[in-house]
């Protein structure tokens, strides 16, 4: 007798992923508020770049992704040696908790931190540590309660998904001067580009002052991206050589790349995303709260509401909204089964979204 085949230990402990659902039933074109994506979609030089690359297609790209690099540290202001890209920042904190952590290792996380967060820990065989938040934000001290001699990562999304909420640039410093130097910190900061904050930093000064740091970005939010997948951290040297040992070859696209390059060059367009932004998702909240209902403060392009529960529930909500052809997010997964989480989209979007909620709640 054979035993059965079997994966590592944890891999099975492992609850897949759910992306916002996309389709409704009847609706050829739902809108589409339940994945964070960019209301106004990809610049037109993105757009150009990726379609300039469908003859080039029987070649491989630039397994290094250097224009990209390039760009990126011209851009940011920062060395490109130390950027390493990657298939979405999905891709990248999955290769950081595959390098640093492994059986008998723990992963620290906030409560509502972002899902890929555990999934990444569990596939490397590591344990989660779940340190308790306040007011849905990340609490530094709880966080640094939670380290032990066998915590290996610290996970923060800055600002974080799904709560929207985020860390001062101070208590991201107090939350890396707390840990050992063996513990990497994985600032996520995709959402930075939206975070009109003084008192907020994606984490830059702090890689730049520190080995164990390492900040992750997306093209996926501000830049519309999201359908090609790139993504880019930047880390202490050490850090980008282990990313750059345990990538793939050619882990970035040709379209994406060039894509990334393009949309990168086209300042204005993420200025108007940001404009668009600062307009929407107040006017959301406030539309909200004149309903009666509480909104989780948020700094991102998207923000939770509460239901009072019974027939006014999230489900219901969610339910209701998707039989008029409107998606939106449910949470449950994230310890936030009252709560529905919603993407700020395009003006009309807003609209419609504000003439069929009206009914959810009356
Ligand atoms: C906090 C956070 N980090 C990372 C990601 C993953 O982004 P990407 O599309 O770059 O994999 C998301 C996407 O929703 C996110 O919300």
């Amino acid at each position: 007798m054979c035993a059965a085949l079997t994966p590592k230990s944890g891999i099975l402990e492992i609850e897949p992923y759910r992306g916002g659902e996309a389709g409704a039933p009847g609706f050829e074109r739902p809108i589409r508020l339940a994945s964070n994506e960019s209301a106004l979609g990809p610049s037109p030089r993105a757009i150009a770049a990726y379609r300039t690359l469908a003859e080039e297609i029987h070649r491989y790209p630039d397994g290094g992704a250097e224009a990209l690099r390039e760009a990126l540290a011209r851009h940011h202001g920062l060395p490109a040696d130390r950027i390493v890209c990657g298939n979405g920042s999905d891709e990248l904190i999955g290769l950081l908790t595959k390098a640093y952590a492994g059986p008998g290792d723990e992963v620290v996380m906030s409560r509502h931190g972002f899902l890929m967060y555990p999934i990444a820990a569990k596939a490397a065989g590591a344990e989660v540590v779940i340190a308790p938040e306040t007011n849905l934000t990340a609490d530094v001290d709880a966080l640094l309660a939670a380290v032990t001699p066998r915590t290996r990562v610290v996970f923060l999304a800055n600002p974080n998904n799904p709560t929207g909420t985020y860390l001062s640039s101070d208590e991201v410093k107090r939350l890396h001067a707390g840990l050992p130097p063996q513990v990497l910190l994985v600032i996520d900061a995709a959402y930075a580009e939206y975070v009109q904050r003084n008192d907020y930093d994606p984490g830059m000064a702090l890689v730049a002052a520190s080995e164990n740091v390492v900040m992750t970005r997306t093209f996926s939010k501000i830049y519309a991206l999201a359908g090609l997948r790139v993504g880019w951290a930047y880390g202490s040297e050490s850090i980008a050589d282990v990313l750059n040992r345990v990538r793939a070859p050619f882990n970035l696209n040709a379209a994406a790349q060039a894509a990334a390059v393009a949309a990168l060059a086209d300042v204005p367009a993420l200025d108007r995303a940001r404009e668009h932004n600062d307009i929407w998702r107040p006017w959301l909240a406030r539309e909200l709260m004149a309903l009666g209902l509480t909104v989780n403060p948020s700094v991102a392009n998207f923000l939770i509401v509460r239901f009072p529960g019974g027939d006014k529930s999230a489900d219901a909500a969610f339910e209701f909204l998707k039989g008029r052809g409107i998606l939106t997010r449910k949470i449950a997964g994230y310890h936030l089964a009252d709560w529905l989480r919603i993407t700020i989209g395009t003006e009309q979007e807003m609209e419609k979204f504000k003439t069929a909620f009206q009914k959810v709640v009356t």
